[in-house]
Formats: structure tokens, sequence, C-alpha cells
């Protein structure tokens, strides 16, 4: 990504209508439960860094129950947001600005646990992808816990499909959103073969560029990195899926990975 681009990104998340909308939502996605679930009995020992914690909606759920809490983004905004939203957070708790590339104010092997939660990892270019993945391995301690999220390329050709709404505003938007995807990306075809891309899909009225991978792909660079135990979680479901099926994974505009350290 360029310095320009770059720049452009962090204003869109830096926007009063950005935050908004960020810091009024709390729901937790169905992977994401699914990791809570899995991990709730550790929670309360561990010591959590939540990546790109946006206006907070993952605070809400984890902040009260682990040891002690780091809820960071690279947009000041964002964590200003989130000091409004929990003035009375408890004394483990703090949120600062902290960009996923560079963590280089962290000490090694601190967090137990790290989450970089709803695809904020997508919002880093391919070149600095590599960076996130190695600063988490060098703060989180050996045997802790990697969770985050990521597109999928396979769900690609479904973005391309009309659907059918009886308003007929909502019928308009479809035709402008096709026409728009087929504007910067051109057709899905494109990518049929790409382990990886990088695509305007819509977040944020089409201004910002978004990392979309193949999830077999994505398990096999996380290995290769040395992460272990890598499990991957659908979306829609919030169901593990087998490895074996990461191919045929087209249902899901994007899926949960949890892995060690
Ligand atoms: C899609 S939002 C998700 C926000 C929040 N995690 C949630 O689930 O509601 C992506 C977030 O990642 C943040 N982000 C993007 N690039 C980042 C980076 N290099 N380092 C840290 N945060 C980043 C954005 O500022 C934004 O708050």
């Amino acid at each position: 990504m360029n310095i320009i681009d770059a720049v452009k990104d962090k204003q869109v998340w830096n926007s009063d209508e950005v935050i908004r909308t960020y810091a009024s939502v709390a729901n937790l996605q169905k992977p994401e439960q699914a990791i809570l679930n899995a991990l709730r009995n550790h929670l309360p020992n561990w010591r959590m860094l939540d990546l790109g914690v946006g206006g907070g909606r993952t605070t809400v759920h984890f902040e009260p129950i682990v040891y002690e809490y780091h809820g960071t983004d690279y947009a000041e905004r964002m964590v200003e947001a989130c000091l409004q939203r929990f003035p009375s957070a408890g004394p483990r708790t703090r949120f600062f600005v902290l960009d996923a590339t560079d963590m280089s104010g962290i000490p090694n092997q601190y967090y137990d646990f790290i989450l970089f939660s709803f695809n904020g990892i997508d919002c880093i270019g391919p070149n600095d992808r590599e960076k996130v993945f190695r600063e988490v391995q060098r703060v989180c301690k050996p045997g802790g816990y990697f969770a985050f999220s990521s597109h999928n390329l396979l769900y690609l050709p479904k973005m391309y499909r009309l659907k059918w709404y009886r308003r007929w505003r909502e019928l308009l938007y479809q035709f402008y959103r096709i026409a728009m995807l087929t504007y910067y990306n051109g057709l899905p075809g494109k990518y049929a073969d790409k382990k990886f891309a990088v695509l305007r899909d819509g977040v944020e009225h089409f201004s910002l560029s978004i990392y979309y991978i193949q999830p077999e792909y994505q398990v096999w660079q996380l290995q290769r990195l040395g992460f272990r135990n890598v499990r991957v979680f659908s979306y829609k479901t919030g169901q593990e899926i087998d490895h074996s099926r990461l191919n045929t994974l087209n249902a899901d505009a994007w899926v949960y990975y949890l892995c060690e350290v």
C-alpha cells in the first residue's frame, strides 16, 4: 500500500460516521463466541491484547473476564471512543494507540491471548501482513493463542450475484454494488487461480482496499510461519471447519482462525 492510501485509510477509520457505527455495536459474532467458549476457563488468568479494537464491540465481552485487557487501535479516535465508552473499566484495563504492524513498545512474550477481530487484519496490505504475524509471535507467550478473521476469496463469486429485494431502492443498490465491484476489481473469474487478492469490496463505500485470502492458503501460511494447531471457524454458523473442507468453503464471507503461538 502506498503512503497516500495508508493515510487515507486511517482517515476513514478516524471519521465521525465510522466511529459512531463501531462504538454502538456490542454483538459478538458466532465464531467469536465459539472461541470465547473454547478459551473461557483460561481467560481469568490471561493478559489479552485486542488489536484493531474499533469502538469496543469485543471489549464488552472480553474485558470483564480477562485478568488484564489492552484495547488498541491505530486510529486515535477509535481509542478515544473506547475511553469514553468504558470510563469505569477495571484497574488492569487500558486503551492505547497501537499499529499492529509495529508493536515495538510492547515487551516480548507479554500476552496470553491476542485477538484481531472482524477482519481488521485485512485493512493491512500484503507486504505488511506478515509483519503482524511476526509481531504477534513476538509479544505473545509461547503456547498463547492468536485469533483473527479474514475475508474469504472463495466467497467472491457470490458477491457478484444479484439478490432479490422487494423494495426498489434496495434492488437499485444491488445493481450499483455489482457495477462498482466490476469497475474496481473486474469479474470474479479473474481471481479463480489466485491465493489472495486486494479488492475494493464496498467496505466504507468502496473507499478501502481489503485483503481476501483462500482459507486453505491462510492455514498453510500460518503453519509455515510456525503457528500451531490452526483451527478454522465458519462466520455463518460458528462451527469449526475440518481442514479437508477448506477448499470448498464458498458460503462464508469471512472465517475465523484460532491458533497457538
Ligand atoms: C472492521 S474494523 C473492526 C473493529 C472492531 N474490531 C470490531 O470488531 O468492531 C477494523 C479496525 O481495525 C483497525 N486497524 C486497521 N489497520 C490497523 C493497524 N495497522 N493496526 C491496528 N489497527 C488497525 C481500524 O482502525 C478499525 O478500527
